[in-house]
């Protein structure tokens, strides 16, 4: 399904290089290609996308279990629950020798996540629930369900939904990595797959994976300014180890990480709109002093693809715990 070459800094899924992809498609035809193999042409484009645009309500009894989460509960925790409790709500989805009930699955679980992410998010705020609006696309509606609050419609700005097509197509899949691993391993035993997807979503939790988006972020804080970069750098040498650089290093690249350069140009559109974030400054001249020391060259150490992507959420406004919901929407 992907394909990587981690010297040369390659990642193609199906064959399409990840840059084609980010530049031409948005997040479910992109989804369909790591699916079914093919891009869909224009009618298998349209019944994918009203077969997942259907399948975007909760059941209403999700609302009374979201309700019963403490107002500060981490949304990770909270969507691996209810991701579990979804299995309770379609008994079906236990036949997975059956193509059709497989196939509805996969459409209720593509779709679901966005407004389970959202509903997290609103419980924590302490905001009502927004429901689905089928009008808009896939990304366009997760930025209304999160964001809308009095307005009866809600305007999506289309180059912060372009942003999130990027970021959820880069995030799509990632060969056998840590998340995708533990849903395989749980699927081979045959439960349901939501069961599944709450396993590989709690893999997914971890700083050292899909968790180390939000730990940037809250590193860049603690670090503070620019100027305070020479000494973070300084105190990760000497602590053997113990210090990481976090959105640093990757198990498969050892040049590059394709994704940070795309996420990296991204972020000067978004900041177009949304202004300039100012930890930019402290990311990139990480990355600046990180590129010319030689403890991070000798152990090929280089931004990864959680570097800049949480500088960019956090421009668009999401909370910082919500980071690596946003890895677990696409990857799903
Ligand atoms: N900062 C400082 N040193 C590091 C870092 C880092 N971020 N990552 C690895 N190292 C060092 C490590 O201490 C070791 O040094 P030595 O040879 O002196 O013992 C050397 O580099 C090799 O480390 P490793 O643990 O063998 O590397 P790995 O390839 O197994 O680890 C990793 C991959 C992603 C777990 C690791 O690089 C890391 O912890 N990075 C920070 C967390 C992070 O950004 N994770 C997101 C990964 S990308 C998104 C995803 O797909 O999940």
């Amino acid at each position: 399904i992907t394909f990587i070459d981690g010297d040369r800094g390659i990642l193609n899924y199906r064959g399409y290089p990840i840059e084609q992809l980010a530049e031409k498609c948005d997040y479910l035809e992109v989804a369909y290609l790591v699916l079914y193999g093919e891009l869909p042409t224009q009618d298998q484009y349209d019944e994918w996308v009203f077969d997942i645009t259907h399948h975007t309500i909760l059941h209403e009894n999700v609302k009374d279990l979201m309700a019963g989460f403490r107002y500060d509960a981490h949304p990770m925790g909270m969507l691996a629950s209810t991701v579990a409790a979804l299995s309770t709500f379609y008994p079906e989805a236990k036949n997975v020798h059956d193509p059709l009930v497989r196939r509805r699955q996969v459409h209720r679980m593509i779709a679901k996540m966005p407004t389970l992410a959202a509903f997290a998010y609103r419980h924590s705020a302490g905001l009502p629930y927004v429901y689905p609006d089928n009008v808009l696309s896939y990304c366009g509606n997760f930025l209304q369900m999160m964001f809308r609050i009095t307005d009866a419609k809600y305007d999506v700005n289309p180059v912060l939904e372009r942003a999130l097509n990027v970021l959820f197509i880069l995030h799509a899949d990632h060969e056998q990595n840590c998340s995708t691993s533990a849903m395989r391993g749980i699927g081979s035993s045959q439960p349901d797959p939501y069961s599944a997807a709450a396993g590989a979503i709690a893999a997914l939790y971890g700083p050292l994976h899909g968790g180390a988006n939000e730990q940037v972020l809250r590193m860049l804080k603690d670090i503070g300014s620019k100027d305070r970069v020479p000494a973070f750098i300084k105190e990760v040498k000497q602590s053997g180890g113990e210090v990481r650089p976090m959105g640093f290093g990757h198990r498969v690249y050892k040049n590059y990480d394709p994704r940070a350069r795309i996420i990296k140009m991204l972020a000067d559109q978004v900041f177009e709109v949304t202004g300039r974030n100012p930890l930019l400054d402290i990311a990139l001249e990480l990355e600046r002093i990180a590129l010319s020391d030689d403890y991070f060259l000798s152990r090929k150490l280089y931004p990864n693809v959680d570097f800049y992507s949480g500088i960019i959420y956090q421009a668009m406004k999401f909370p910082v715990d919500m980071y690596p919901v946003l890895f677990a929407i696409p990857r799903m």
